[in-house]
């Protein structure tokens, strides 16, 4: 079987990986995307200086090709990403106040509007708290037009695509004692209370090891799971892919009926955005590896 095969198996969940559209014409690569995975992300394509490289000129010419590429083999496609304070055009980057907060608005609707229909869940905001021991926001351009810049982004993007699911994107948000996983729940909380459209919670889960792979991940997800939203572990990879490591991920998910399902940050780890420490499932002749067994036995 397949990793996207097992994984609708079980309860309809997908397995999906991270695409760099440029690499669609390596057909090695291709050959794995299509045969293993049913849900896709696009690494960069559909970020903010990729989509408005200028101010009122979008360019969705590779975004548009990978919603092709996927819609038209049935898999489903996460947006990533509507607001983030990184990977901003310089035009963004240079702005503050209303100016930046009006551009971030027409962003978000400009892009969701685009992709109205063809987006089964968007990454809506990205990263916007702080690590460490403060539960703070991150400071940022956009942090600085206002706290409520989140919830309207959110707004925003519900009004442009109805249907789509909304969700808060996060890295070092796995281990549950943590200040930050804390902090992000309580938002996630009150915007529930407030009802302001949110109805997922993307855990990035890029580890760096078994070690630091934390015991209380399964407590993580159920625990927002309790708030009425789902939840998805949207960008993982593991420093060296321990299979031990891969399988207790996939369990976890499987053990909570919100975890909807698991997206790779990659295919092979040649691939990778950390390809020195060959965290992914398919080694660098997109060969399978261990993890790639142990996670497909744990399917
Ligand atoms: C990374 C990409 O993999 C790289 O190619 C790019 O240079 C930087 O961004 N969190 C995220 C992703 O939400 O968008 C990041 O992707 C990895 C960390």
């Amino acid at each position: 079987s397949t990793l996207g095969a097992s994984a609708a198996e079980q309860g309809g969940r997908y397995f999906g990986t991270a695409v760099a559209v440029n690499r669609l014409n390596d057909s090695a690569y291709t050959t794995i995307l299509n045969r293993e995975f049913n849900q896709v992300t696009a690494e960069n394509e559909m970020k903010i200086d990729a989509l408005q490289p200028n101010q009122g000129q979008f360019n969705f010419g590779n975004g548009d090709r990978l919603v092709q590429h996927a819609r038209s083999r049935g898999m489903q496609v996460r947006g990533h990403t509507l607001a983030w304070h990184s990977q901003q055009p310089g035009w963004m980057q240079n702005m503050s106040g209303t100016t930046l907060r009006n551009a971030m608005l027409n962003h978000v609707t400009q892009v969701a509007t685009h992709y109205r229909g063809q987006i089964a869940w968007w990454d809506v905001v990205n990263e916007a708290f702080q690590d460490g021991s403060s539960g703070a926001r991150r400071d940022s351009n956009l942090q600085r037009t206002g706290n409520d810049w989140i919830e309207a982004a959110f707004r925003a993007a519900r009004q442009a695509d109805p249907n789509a699911q909304l969700c808060y994107n996060d890295y070092n948000i796995d281990n549950w004692t943590d200040a930050k996983t804390q902090a992000v729940y309580r938002m996630v909380q009150d915007f529930k209370n407030r009802g302001v459209p949110i109805d997922c919670v993307g855990l990035q889960s890029h580890f760096t090891g078994g070690s630091n792979y934390p015991s209380n991940y399964r407590t993580t997800l159920s625990s927002f799971a309790a708030l009425g939203v789902d939840v998805h572990i949207t960008e993982l990879d593991i420093r060296n892919a321990p299979s031990d490591a891969y399988r207790n991920v996939v369990n976890d998910c499987l053990a909570v009926s919100r975890c909807k399902g698991i997206t790779v940050w990659g295919i092979r780890d040649s691939d990778s955005w950390r390809s020195n420490e060959s965290p992914l499932l398919f080694d660098g002749n997109g060969n399978k590896k261990a993890a790639y067994n142990a996670v497909l036995t744990a399917l």
